[in-house]
């Protein structure tokens, strides 16, 4: 099957520029944009309210005719950028052939050699199984079942900041209230929150392993380890603010469950699947975690999540206690090889470390530009600048989200987070040609100059 018979207007072929030929935006994406209002309930949220038609390398192509810079990815999905060939092709012949069973009624390949896959590629050389689900949150969620089971414990150990997805159980692992909890009570028990290594933040300096006997101090004393059925962690904290702990930090964690039979599960949601230039953030520190929970990057934007571990605690769970109508639905499943064929094929780990070197030396730059950046950090191509007052730390929330809206004015488009909302994250598609990224940060340059 050719590339050409295949895609329509999106993919690699697009013309990789930014090019606006109306205000963004655009009447058209207005006009669409008040007809969602009627539609749509109001609690989904909108980022930039553009109406895309087609997407690419490191572009979104709107309904005005404007081509944007992308820096979010989707929230850190397209890595391999929109409608990759090898997705597309996968998807397509999937779609042909049949487009669901239901895994658990008749099985298929797509979804066994993706758990043949993760196994090959996620941390550590040990007997893995996987089961595969729609949404981070599941996976996430269905982790905490499988550690359940495999313990017999109940206790779930989290940390400040951390973000682990919207569902019941999820939302109560989840740090921050507005959005995510207001009003949305009560919350799943037993989840308990130790503090993060967050380098910026702490009142005196800490290295890595005193800020993990810190965190262990408070699940020893407030919980018990022998309570715990797992710990689950960020090895960078995503929607918390890109945060990276301290050296130490997660190795010390690591060693400490395993000590106490506590489940290490690593959310790799969003750091996973060459973000942060290596297949996975723990790999950094060669943490190698119990389960990992994975979606967001694997599909190259369809939806797929896993939960990727041990065999032994795999199979802790009766027969049909993991599972769903749609988790690992083939079409997903194609995807999700295509992704990672792709990801393999055009090495996107060491695309990442590049895009992010270059990102960084822009941001670091900026910083001795202008004293509102506090600190410049993150891993691979998932960096971020948090921004604050005249004292060097107090978070400016307001500043960073007009800097944000200057960039959308412009034709590109950045993303915020953080527990304060003060943090400027980028996301590019590690697909992203260079010199669009130097322009994305040349726009950058021109929000911190003309924004108060
Ligand atoms: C670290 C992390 N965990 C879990 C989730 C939830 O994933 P989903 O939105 O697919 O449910 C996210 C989503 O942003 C995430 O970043």
């Amino acid at each position: 099957m050719t590339h050409a018979a295949t895609r329509g207007a999106g993919g690699p072929a697009l013309p990789q520029e930014r090019r606006l030929v109306t205000e963004i935006p655009g009447p058209r994406s207005l006009e669409k944009f008040a007809r969602r209002r009627e539609h749509v309930a109001a609690g989904v949220g909108t980022t930039l309210p553009v109406f895309i038609e087609a997407a690419g390398g490191g572009v979104l192509l709107d309904v005005d005719g404007n081509s944007l810079i992308d820096l979010a990815s989707g929230i850190a999905v397209t890595g391999v950028g929109n409608s990759a060939p090898e997705v597309v092709d996968r998807v397509t012949a999937q779609v042909a052939a049949f487009t669901h069973t239901c895994f658990m009624v008749t099985p298929y390949d797509g979804y066994v050699d993706v758990c043949a896959k993760l196994a090959e590629l996620t941390p550590g050389g040990h007997a893995k199984k996987s089961a595969l689900f729609n949404s981070g949150a599941e996976a996430v969620e269905n982790a905490v079942k499988i550690a359940r089971t495999h313990t017999g414990r109940t206790a779930v150990g989290v940390f400040d900041h951390a973000y682990h997805g919207r569902t019941n159980l999820t939302m109560a692992m989840t740090s921050k209230n507005m959005p995510y909890k207001q009003g949305f009570g009560p919350f799943a028990g037993e989840v308990y929150r130790a503090p993060m290594s967050y380098p910026f933040r702490e009142p005196v300096e800490i290295d890595g392993r005193a800020a993990a006997d810190r965190a262990i101090d408070v699940f020893e004393k407030q919980v018990g380890a022998s309570n715990l059925a797992c710990v689950v962690i960020e090895p960078i904290l995503g929607e918390g603010g890109f945060v990276v702990p301290a050296a130490g930090f997660l190795p010390r964690i690591r060693e400490w469950t395993e000590a106490h039979g506590i489940v290490f599960v690593a959310d790799e949601i969003q750091t996973g699947f060459c973000r942060t230039g290596d297949w996975f953030a723990c790999d950094h520190e060669g943490v190698v975690p119990d389960l990992v929970a994975t979606a967001k990057g694997i599909a190259g934007g369809f939806p797929l999540a896993a939960v990727t571990g041990r065999a032994e605690m795999m199979d802790a769970v009766h027969v049909g206690g993991l599972g769903g109508t749609y988790g690992g639905n083939p079409v997903a499943c194609a995807a999700a090889l295509g992704a990672m064929e792709a990801m393999q094929n055009h090495d996107l780990s060491a695309a990442a470390r590049r895009l992010g070197a270059g990102m960084t030396h822009r941001l670091d730059g900026l910083a001795k530009a202008h004293s509102c950046i506090g600190d410049v950090r993150g891993r691979g191509a998932m960096v971020a600048v948090e921004i604050v007052g005249t004292d060097g730390h107090t978070p400016e929330p307001v500043r960073a989200g007009s800097i944000s809206a200057f960039c959308h004015s412009q034709g590109v488009v950045t993303l915020t987070c953080g527990t304060y909302g003060n943090v400027l994250r980028f996301l590019p598609p590690l697909a992203m040609p260079d010199a669009l990224l130097e322009e994305a940060f040349d726009v950058l340059a021109e929000a911190f100059e003309t924004t108060a």
